[in-house]
């Protein structure tokens, strides 16, 4: 949710900011910015729209070591030329980019800025225009220091001063920030993705500290002006990964990946017999947990579903699984001796962060399931389990809910070996034939896509059913469509139709209905006959063993508990075509950002 880049050093910094922003460009795609300095002072092009879009508008005639850029999401005020960063202070001595929310940017307003005329209706203004105010009695670090402590919410920060060109000044508070250490040059990203091209050295900041950038220097302080030492870390990321090679879409090489991630994890997860391990402190903490409560949001909630069958029905540990934007309000009654665990792709969701730093307050452990070590999420909890997936990039997550199904899979399994419980298969040998089988049906794609322009091209709506687990595929399934198409799509339980859904069907609605699950194979296609009934138009995708003739597409087959691994990929691939026939953004949808940094 918005991105940040800086560069400082010897070579011009406009060509770094913009091919950082494009990096960047996952996080929000509103507007972005950049401001470069030099002799002649700060220049500031911005521009509504993509980065393709601010390229357009840079004149590259002119030359400068030092700059910041900024890609928008945005929270407040619309996008638009005005309302996109950097921002200004009116005299222009400063220059800020900003990622996060303000919240008591009225009250900051009202309280110091009553006479000072703002340009627009971002919260960021105000944090540009306090450090000016205070620059009159303040060097340029103390009154940043004296913003900073003013500020109440979530901020990372870049800021230029047209009177020290040689310094990015930059601070953080819950919002993602990192300093890159090159070879007579530094720079400043929201994530290592937007410079892995040119270091690998980075220097993670903590909240609520700030740090002055030159292009031979890094110094930290806490908000007491104390200096701060840190050992930067080598950011473990292949700059190929994070390109889209032949691919026409992030989103379709990422559903490719699929069978070589879950290969991957099989492999990271295994000791050197071959067992499936997991960090003996992990084991304790599941072991010694009374019930765990699944945080997650989105596709992770839905990873999380599927999860908590997989605690209860292989350890026989109670689970809750929570949306962590609704567990902040509606906190249910805890059980005495918790263990959380915060399922996040990015590790930065701030809506499952906000639940994080509670229930440690509350004095209670964490374990953190996310594909980005180093993330938030992954170094404010006790624990991390990471999905190795590789740097998903589209924007809808498809390699990272079969990731984290497969994690969670194995750490059912290895917590239940812990407690002396015996499983009546071979989850390596399972999750392989599950590789395989993905890889089968990524091979089909010419099918999902006759699938997809038959039932889905001009449909204004379409319904996703399914009863277990299928059922929770079936929400995935919802979402993948909604997000990428626009086309209005929902997940049922298949037995609750009767209760209200059915009065949705008309002539032609589309059904998509799962049917892998062999307990509930029969009632499913029960509710099927019932909607067909009615006039919808079905698509019923199932399993091998339990197909019958009317059935739109069969998997190969897989064990009970991992159907979800395969089910979701035609449902994958089924709204990335609706999406590609409908021309539609598949890697950047409209309104959304992969990586949401705001409550
Ligand atoms: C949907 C999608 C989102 C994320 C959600 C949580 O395709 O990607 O629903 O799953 O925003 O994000 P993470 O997993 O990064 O916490």
């Amino acid at each position: 949710m918005c991105g940040i880049v800086g560069y400082i050093g010897n070579h011009d910094s406009k060509e770094v900011l913009l091919k950082g922003l494009e990096k960047l460009e996952y996080r929000g795609y509103d507007s972005a910015g950049i401001a470069v300095v030099n002799g002649k002072g700060v220049q500031v092009f911005k521009e509504k729209g993509r980065i393709a879009d601010l390229r357009g508008i840079v004149d590259h005639n002119v030359l400068a070591n030092t700059g910041i850029g900024h890609t928008r999401w945005a929270t407040h005020g619309v996008p638009s030329q005005e309302n996109a960063h950097p921002h200004q202070s009116n005299t222009g001595r400063y220059t800020l980019v900003h990622n996060g929310v303000i919240e008591n940017y009225d009250q900051l307003k009202r309280e110091y800025l009553q006479d000072v005329k703002l340009n627009s209706d971002t919260d960021t203004e105000i944090i540009v225009q306090l450090i000016e105010l205070f620059s009159k009695n303040l060097s340029t670090e103390e009154a940043f220091r004296k913003t900073l402590k003013l500020l109440k919410g979530s901020y990372a920060l870049a800021l230029l001063d047209e009177e020290d060109k040689e310094t990015i000044y930059v601070a953080k508070n819950k919002s993602p920030l990192l300093v890159g250490l090159g070879d007579a040059f530094n720079v400043v990203a929201s994530d290592a993705m937007a410079m892995i091209q040119i270091t690998d050295q980075y220097v993670e900041l903590v909240d609520k500290e700030m740090v002055m950038v030159t292009k031979d220097q890094v110094i930290i302080k806490n908000l007491e002006g104390m200096v701060v030492e840190r050992k930067p870390y080598t950011a473990e990321l292949d700059a190929s990964d994070i390109e889209k090679g032949t691919y026409p879409h992030y989103m379709l090489k990422e559903i490719d990946e699929q069978p070589l991630v879950l290969r991957k994890i099989i492999q990271k997860y295994q000791d050197e017999n071959g067992a499936l391990t997991i960090d003996e402190n992990i084991l304790t903490a599941m072991d010694e947990a009374d019930r765990i409560y699944i945080i997650a949001a989105g596709t992770s909630y839905h990873a999380g579903l599927v999860g908590k069958q997989y605690i209860e029905k292989m350890a026989n540990v109670p689970v809750e699984v929570h949306i962590s934007s609704e567990f902040v309000y509606n906190t249910p009654l805890l059980s005495s001796k918790p263990l959380f665990i915060f399922i996040s792709q990015s590790g930065e969701t701030a809506d499952s962060r906000a639940v994080l730093v509670s229930i440690k307050e509350m004095g209670y452990e964490a374990l953190t399931i996310t594909n980005v070590p180093g993330s938030t999420l992954s170094r404010e909890a006790d624990y991390t389990l990471l999905l190795h997936a590789g740097p998903e990039i589209a924007v809808a997550s498809t390699k990272a809910y079969t990731a984290q199904i497969a994690v969670l899979a194995i750490l059912a399994e290895v917590t239940a070996k812990a407690k002396g419980m015996n499983l009546d298969f071979n989850l390596v040998q399972e999750l392989g034939i599950v590789a395989n089988a993905m890889e089968v049906l990524c091979g089909s794609k010419e099918e999902y896509e006759e699938i997809s322009r038959s039932f889905l091209s001009t449909t204004r709506n379409a319904f996703f059913i399914g009863r277990g687990m299928d059922y929770y595929v079936g929400l995935e399934g919802a979402l993948k469509l909604k997000e990428i198409s626009y086309i209005q799509a929902e997940g049922f339980a298949g037995g609750e139709l009767k209760h209200g859904t059915i009065a949705l069907i008309e002539e032609g609605t589309p059904i998509i209905a799962l049917a892998t699950q062999e307990s509930v194979n029969l009632s499913i296609r029960g509710n099927v006959k019932e909607v067909v009934a009615r006039g919808a138009n079905p698509c019923i995708i199932s399993m091998k063993g339990l197909q019958q003739e009317e059935d739109t597409f069969t998997t190969p087959e897989v064990h009970e508990l991992l159907t979800p691994l395969v089910s979701v990929i035609p449902l994958q691939l089924i709204s990335y075509y609706a999406a590609l026939h409908r021309d539609c953004d598949v890697d950047k949808p409209r309104n959304l950002a992969k990586s949401v940094t705001v409550e």
